[in-house]
């Protein structure tokens, strides 16, 4: 799908998309293209319920004797209160209203809104934003597919005054979509595919952005005394990799971060495929745990964004890679591994791994780059699932600033987080009697217990942790996000550095 902005002009053939407020009653354009069309429009108002409230269709073919196919108006609500998230939904929903549309060719008419601080040059990027956004599909493994059963629209095209500045916004949002379907696809990819060799080998992708990438293995790891991440990856025969990915926004050069750079971070959990190891899950639903990287999907997709639109800020991204398999060299449940920070772990069971990679990815990163902040994003625990569904991210933090950016950021995009309790009393829970701590708490608060135990590696650092595991994937389509992998995390950290870490 081509998206391309224009001046201001009348279509005259293709679908047609107009917008009103709420009353809809017809201005501007759409006024124009009523009475070009007899006055079909405003009877077809009339006839029907539509009132121009926030996301109501309607549908009308053009009279014979047009060279339009159809129009369709959009409620856009009360214009005071449009914000770019709503626009943004339009926007999906448009797409998915019209990409069958016969001739290919959809136009989207649009006029400066009175009463909304919004400029129609801005409306039309967020729109189409938001059709991009809806618009990804993973079908590289269908042989099969039949035209009919695919999406048809070849040109979304909008019509707006300062279709310049329309055009200039949307091109740093067009990268933030890169970045998001980048991590769609790696999250959908099978594990055979995609495993931790191969994740890293996309991630070098991003080199031709000015990224420097590099890529450790096992014996490296080893070196660095990373006995957490690696007893994860011992039963697999795909060998382990962490991969630092080093985005120098602020500099005149790129290549790889100094200290004095003071970066941001941001950390990914990389189970490639979580079979639950020696503690091995049931089998019916297995296959979701392809999807148990999505931490680390998000982070090489959010490094895309930031490098793809040139963002201001420094950035680490770390992601621990690894396959959680049973085998003959496979982890045992109580076996003792030593952290790269020194710390020990008693391993109770296998399948609380995602702990174990982030604990020595952590503390590598806190040691190597002293960022002024880390995040981390995982798909943790079956926990947070029960807590909170698919309809909020658990949010774990030592810093309350940073609590309230994330959330901020959150309802910007549509990606929610909620706040859960850090303490010393849950702390305790994880005490071991034989090592430093052991890898699982007890019966209840299970996403709790293993946020206190990521704690343990980040020091003073100010951090905050992600699980994602309830939002990671999706079976149902919404506005802008199609089934499947919905790279949660992406838009909400980008807006989180747009709004407080990047130079302007
Ligand atoms: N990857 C899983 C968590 C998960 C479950 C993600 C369902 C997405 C959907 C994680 O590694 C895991 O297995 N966690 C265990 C921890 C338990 C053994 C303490 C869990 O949640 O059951
Ligand atoms: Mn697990
Ligand atoms: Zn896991």
């Amino acid at each position: 799908m081509k998206i391309s902005f224009a001046r201001a002009a009348m279509p005259g053939t293709g679908a047609v998309v107009a917008a009103v407020t709420e009353g809809a009653k017809l201005n501007g354009f759409a006024y124009k293209l009523d009475q070009k069309l007899d006055g079909a429009l405003s009877r077809a108002i009339k006839k029907s319920y539509f009132d121009g409230k926030l996301g109501q269709q309607l549908n009308i073919i053009a009279p014979s004797g047009s060279r339009i196919d159809e129009v369709i108006i959009i409620g856009l609500g009360k214009a005071s209160e449009l914000t770019e998230l709503e626009l943004q939904k339009l926007g999906g929903a448009v797409y998915s209203k019209t990409n069958r549309a016969k001739s290919g060719v959809v136009h989207v008419i649009l006029d400066n809104v009175a009463g909304s601080g919004i400029a129609a040059s801005k409306m039309a990027a967020e729109i189409a934003y938001g059709a991009r956004l809806r618009s990804y599909r993973f079908d590289k493994y269908k042989t099969k597919q039949k035209s009919e059963s695919k999406p048809n629209i070849k040109n979304l095209n909008f019509l707006c005054i300062g279709s310049k500045a329309a055009k200039d916004h949307f091109r740093n949002l067009d990268k933030i979509v890169e970045g998001v379907f980048f991590t769609r696809d790696l999250v959908s990819e099978p594990p055979n595919v995609l495993y931790p060799e191969t994740l890293a080998k996309e991630a070098r992708k991003l080199e031709k952005l000015g990224i420097a990438v590099e890529v450790m293995g096992e014996n490296q790891m080893r070196r660095l005394g990373m006995g957490a991440l690696l007893g994860v990856g011992q039963g697999s025969v795909r060998e382990s990799k962490l991969v630092v990915m080093h985005w120098r926004g602020k500099a005149k050069n790129r290549g790889k971060l100094l200290l004095s750079d003071n970066p941001i971070s941001f950390i990914g959990k990389g189970v490639t495929f979580d079979t639950g190891g020696i503690s091995i899950k049931p089998s019916a639903g297995m296959e979701d745990m392809k999807w148990d990287m999505g931490g680390a999907g998000v982070v090489v997709g959010l490094m895309k964004a930031l490098a793809g639109r040139r963002a201001k800020v420094n950035v680490v991204g770390v992601v621990g890679l690894v396959e959680n398999m049973p085998g003959g060299n496979a982890q045992r449940p109580g076996d003792i591994v030593s952290s790269m920070s020194g710390q020990t772990i008693e391993v109770l069971n296998t399948d609380a791994e995602g702990r174990l990679v982030l604990a020595d990815a952590l503390w590598y990163t806190k040691k190597r780059f002293k960022p002024k902040m880390m995040i981390n994003l995982a798909t943790l625990t079956g926990a947070i699932i029960v807590s909170l569904a698919d309809k909020y991210a658990g949010l774990f933090s030592n810093n309350d600033v940073l609590c309230d950016r994330l959330s901020k950021a959150g309802e910007q995009v549509g990606e929610l987080v909620w706040r859960l309790p850090l303490s010393a009393e849950y702390n305790k829970m994880i005490d071991s009697d034989v090592a430093d701590m052991k890898n699982i708490g007890g019966r209840g608060a299970g996403s709790i217990t293993a946020a206190q135990f990521l704690q343990r590696f980040v020091g003073d650092t100010r951090w905050a942790h992600l699980d994602i595991a309830g939002v990671t994937w999706t079976k149902t389509n919404s506005p802008i996000v199609p089934k499947g992998g919905t790279a949660f995390g992406v838009r909400l950290l980008d807006k989180l550095v747009q709004n407080h870490y990047e130079d302007k």
